[in-house]
């Protein structure tokens, strides 16, 4: 069978050669202009003029496009369209896009947009969510679910807690940057290639853009270098500006940001600010929580409501919370719009009430592991989320303590204690922490797919589908899943490039579903040929087509075995379709947008990971040394991928949690642009002792193979070495008392929580 296994990325020895195209890969058609972005150097202020006379004398240079170029809607076709496609009026950030200016060359481009003048009368900037709270600037109103009582059970808890936390952002760090390329066709048409995880969308955005109906464009994506959310909506932009470019000056042109004005131009994970009070029992059992989330949007709206939304379903993590107030505002920011990052939210739902019973835990004494436990959902009871969805395919008790098994987290922390107890300078800490992440677009009508499969006369099989291809390994895995509906060998399957005039209407490659929805879709596509071959072989051999077995290649009848290529030309001869297109939509779900109650999710994908790590307590500087994750991936359709994706996932949250740090300064200048000053893991980083398991149970729900996502929850297991860090701030503390350390824990902000 082609699934269950592992095989390698279907472009890996591609990409290890170089010879995977990129967008920027793509040969240049003859007359192909380039692209640079004119930024404002203003946080906050009326645009008065832009002199663009000293670029426009510079060799190569063609002109500029500015707000006055845009032909159909000056503002981006967005959810909550807030969003000008360039600056007009005011300028609300350092970075916004005023306007581009054309040349010959990409470096002619990127030389004269820095000598654009723009005349800005500055008006003060809001910097962050807390300032933005005060003064009460949204990008979309506040929402706050709440359940039971929790004021009178505050008041009636034994003991209370309150505290603050500050949660930085993260920038994307696609190794492939933002890039599009626009090339006009005949009769006012538009051929557009870009980096994006959602060509429906630029479709749309370009066609909004340009007052022309979608009909008359096509969207391009063979894969990206990396989207982790950065290219859901804002790999948009890119293709609305070249668009506009290769409108006006009649020829194809290619925008591509260098990596500092990615920084600068693209939103990032949002930072969060928190206030909390939680009532808690001698055992540690939550019994009350008021949590106020502050998410800082940036400038406009994006994805900003479904990402905040997302932080409160995910607030609870793992914990039954009983009477619960979760407040979440939205705060306008005068910095970059902050967009979808791995997890959507969830990762700062997730990091606050791990944080909440870690301090519980060391206020009582007790081992955080035990709080945990203490607090997990229950099989029959203590068993429906704050949102109202009973939580029906819980493994978290078994899934927990088999990893702290066979991780010895409990022979670990008393050695780990009697190490500290002898080391005045290096503290260790360790920290099991478990994810239970929601699984579908919170969005319901998104979770739908298609997908086009075709049956080639010699019985070679392409298979074509709405999602697209980050490196994540989508496209592998649906071929795998065609293949074997089929029956044919792996390798008779090809993956072409997603392009809206295949698919349309996609939705986003997003939300970890990538494969359930589109690798459904495709299987029944595939289905629907099979049948269609098991009726014409029923007809030949006089069986029901119920007996028609296809595998390893052969196509079995009670009667006879053939090769599937010699039925499949027999089929075509008897003027049998060989293609057929797929549909699916998630069941079981539906959500009330304004209270937020219901069932978002068809069902959860679960994890633990215990770390460990080393603090040295004079520099703040820290290391992750042993890292164990069990994750449930349902029955994995690729053991290989899936495994590279807990690695990637969590390895990209340590670095949000530890290194990753975005610096704005008050000028609003984001003075870590590049990767000089923000630091991405590197492979030394990684810890020497990484072991992942996979949970071996498959999905309790219908999902395609058994399989559950995986793309995003891996994500939340790098909680494990933020609390394992607080663990080891402790131990040099020392005391019972909360440690209060907000997020990354640079060497900086662990010595703070040190002096504390
Ligand atoms: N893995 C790689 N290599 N590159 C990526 O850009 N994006 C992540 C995750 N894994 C990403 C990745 C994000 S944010 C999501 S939502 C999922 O992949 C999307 O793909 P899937 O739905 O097919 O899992
Ligand atoms: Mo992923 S943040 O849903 O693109």
């Amino acid at each position: 069978s082609a699934v269950g296994v592992s095989r390698p990325h279907e472009s890996a020895r591609a990409q290890v050669a170089g010879s995977a195209t990129y967008v920027d890969d793509i040969p240049e058609v003859k007359g192909t202009l380039h692209a640079a972005p004119i930024l404002s150097n203003v946080a906050h202020g009326r645009l008065l003029g832009v002199n663009a006379a000293a670029a426009l004398a510079l060799p190569g240079v063609r002109g500029v496009v500015l707000a006055g170029d845009i032909p159909g809607d000056p503002m981006l076709a967005t959810f909550v369209h807030d969003e000008p496609v360039f600056a007009r009026d005011t300028v609300q950030h350092i970075g916004q896009v005023v306007g581009l200016v054309v040349a010959e060359t990409v470096m002619q481009a990127r030389r004269a947009a820095r000598q654009v003048q723009l005349k800005i009368d500055p008006l003060p900037p809001v910097m962050t969510p807390r300032e933005a709270h005060a003064k009460q600037s949204y990008v979309l109103p506040p929402v706050t679910v709440r359940r039971g009582e929790p004021e009178a059970a505050l008041a009636q808890s034994p003991h209370r807690l309150s505290g603050q936390l500050q949660v930085g952002g993260q920038e994307h760090f696609y190794l492939e940057g933002q890039v599009a390329y626009a090339l006009p066709l005949e009769q006012g048409q538009w051929w557009v290639y870009s980096s994006t995880q959602h060509p429906g969308e630029i479709q749309h955005w370009v066609a909004h853009a340009l007052g022309i109906e979608n009909n008359a464009v096509t969207v391009e994506c063979r894969r990206m270098g990396g989207g982790f959310g950065g290219k859901e909506t804002q790999a948009g932009h890119l293709a609305v500006w070249a668009t506009l470019a290769a409108r006006k000056f009649r020829c194809p042109v290619k925008l591509r940001l260098d990596r500092d004005d990615d920084f600068m131009v693209t939103g990032k994970r949002h930072p969060f600010a928190y206030d909390y009070t939680v009532g808690f029992d001698g055992s540690g059992l939550v019994t009350a929580l008021k949590l106020t989330m502050l998410a800082d949007c940036g400038f406009s709206a994006d994805l900003s409501g479904p990402v905040a939304d997302r932080a409160i379903f995910h607030a609870d993590n793992a914990y039954f919370l009983s009477d619960v107030e979760i407040a979440s505002y939205r705060c306008k920011t005068n910095t970059q719009s902050h967009t979808a990052f791995r997890g959507f939210g969830g990762p700062q739902g997730v990091i606050v009430i791990e944080a909440i019973l870690g301090d519980i835990a060391r206020t009582l004494g007790l081992d955080p592991f035990d709080v945990r436990l203490r607090n997990l959902y229950g099989i029959e009871e203590r068993n429906v989320t704050h949102y109202q969805m009973k939580v029906e395919d819980n493994i978290l008790q078994p899934l927990l303590s088999t990893l702290a098994q066979s991780s010895h987290y409990r022979q670990r922390r008393e050695a780990i204690a009697a190490w500290n107890a002898g080391s005045p300078v290096i503290k260790r800490g360790i920290a099991l922490t478990p994810v239970k992440f929601g699984i579908s677009f919170t969005a319901t009508l998104f979770n739908q797919a298609g997908a086009l499969v075709h049956v080639y006369l010699d019985g070679s099989v392409q298979v074509n589908h709405g999602g697209t291809e980050m490196g994540q390994g989508l496209n592998t895995k649906v071929a795998q899943i065609v293949a074997d509906e089929l029956g044919v060998p792996f390798e008779r399957v090809r993956s072409t490039a997603a392009d809206t005039s295949k698919v349309p209407n996609a939705s986003a490659t997003a939300a970890s579903s990538g494969t359930d929805l589109n690798g459904r879709a495709a299987q029944y596509a595939a289905r629907h040929v099979r049948d269609n071959l098991a009726a014409f072989v029923a007809g030949l051999d006089g069986c029901g087509a119920g007996a028609v077995r296809f595998a390893g290649g052969r196509v079995t009848s009670p009667k006879a075995t053939r090769s599937f290529d010699e039925v499949v030309q027999a089929a075509y001869a008897n003027r049998i379709q060989l293609w057929s297109d797929g549909f699916y939509r998630t069941p079981k779900i539906h959500y009330d947008k304004l209270t937020l109650t219901g069932r978002p999710f068809y069902y959860f994908a679960y994890g633990a990971a215990c770390s460990e790590v080393a603090i040295d307590t004079l520099t703040g500087e820290s290391r992750v040394l042993k890292v164990d994750i069990l994750h449930d991936v349902g029955t994995s359709i690729n053991p290989a991928l899936d495994i590279g994706q807990i690695e990637g996932g969590f390895i990209q949250g340590m670095g949000w949690l530890t290194t990753e740090q975005l610096v704005w300064n008050d000028k609003g200048y984001l003075a870590t642009h590049a990767p000089s000053t923000y630091k991405i893991p590197a492979t030394g980083d990684v810890p020497e002792h990484f072991k992942v398991d996979l949970w071996p149970e498959p999905n309790r729900e219908d999902n395609v193979g058994g399989s559950k996502a995986v793309g995003e929850p891996p994500f939340m297991l790098a909680v494990s070495v933020r609390e394992a860090i607080r663990d080891a701030v402790a131990a040099a503390q020392g005391g019972s008392q909360p440690v209060r350390m907000d997020a990354p824990a640079t060497a900086e902000n662990v010595l703070k929580a040190l002096k504390a």
